[in-house]
């Protein structure tokens, strides 16, 4: 089925700010893909043939350590990746993208994708604006890691969790080990603070989706620690 540019425009932010004289040209090149919960897109060290926008549900970016399963990003509807293995000839996935939930893809083969881009060079500058956005997370990131306790990172992840949400429910389901994965912390320790806030309450965990009941608390928090 052909894909719909205003659909297209509505539900993911990158295509909202381009011309739509270029979301037209790239609209055709488009197309579905369907995942249930907890499938692998690619692998980490897989050839890239492909970038995706995620229409609807989430996706787990993840890198592995030996063992050890390191969350790089959770990516929700209306953000792309994949985008890292397409740029140049012979790179490889950075990192493996797995579904958190039910997930609806947009996909773009890499042919079409790099054709687009050598033809429009308004694509590269929105996707370097995006990229740079990316760096300033992922130092962010670093810093939160090097100086930031255990709790602080919980309280500030769930903080900013409720924030992209728009509100103080988070709606999709995340387990204890995915916030440990999230904020670089143990399982044990994480389940230790969560109890500590829900005790507080601070925060209320239902069927692995949680509420934030004070936010303006959990803030105050955040500063004190900072
Ligand atoms: P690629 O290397 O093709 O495959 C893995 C993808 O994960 C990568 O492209 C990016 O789109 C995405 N990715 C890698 N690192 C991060 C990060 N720190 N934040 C968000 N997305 C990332």
């Amino acid at each position: 089925m052909p894909i719909d540019a205003a659909k297209l425009r509505l539900s993911i932010p990158f295509f909202r700010e381009i011309e739509p004289g270029l979301l037209a040209r790239i609209v055709p090149f488009m197309f579905e893909k369907k995942f249930r919960k907890g499938q692998i897109i690619f692998l980490e060290g897989d050839e890239g043939d492909e970038i995706y926008f995620i229409g609807s549900g989430a996706v787990g970016i993840y890198t592995f350590d030996k063992a050890k399963k390191v969350t790089l990003a959770f990516l929700r509807e209306g953000e792309y990746f994949g985008e890292m293995a397409l740029l140049k000839p012979g790179l490889v996935r950075s990192a493996t993208a797995e579904t958190l939930m039910p997930t609806r893809l947009y996909a773009l083969r890499k042919s079409d994708f790099q054709t687009l881009i050598e033809q429009d060079r308004n694509l590269a500058f929105h996707l370097l604006d995006y990229t740079m956005e990316r760096l300033r997370k992922a130092n962010q990131q670093i810093y939160d890691l090097t100086f930031l306790n255990v709790k602080t990172r919980i309280v500030k992840r769930l903080l900013l969790l409720g924030e992209e949400y728009g509100g103080t429910r988070i709606p999709v389901k995340i387990t204890h080990q995915q916030l440990a994965d999230m904020v670089g912390a143990a399982r044990e320790t994480v389940s230790k603070v969560l109890q500590e806030l829900q005790d507080q309450g601070l925060i209320e965990i239902k069927d692995k989706t949680f509420r934030l009941i004070d936010p303006a608390t959990l803030e105050r928090k955040l500063l004190e620690d900072q």
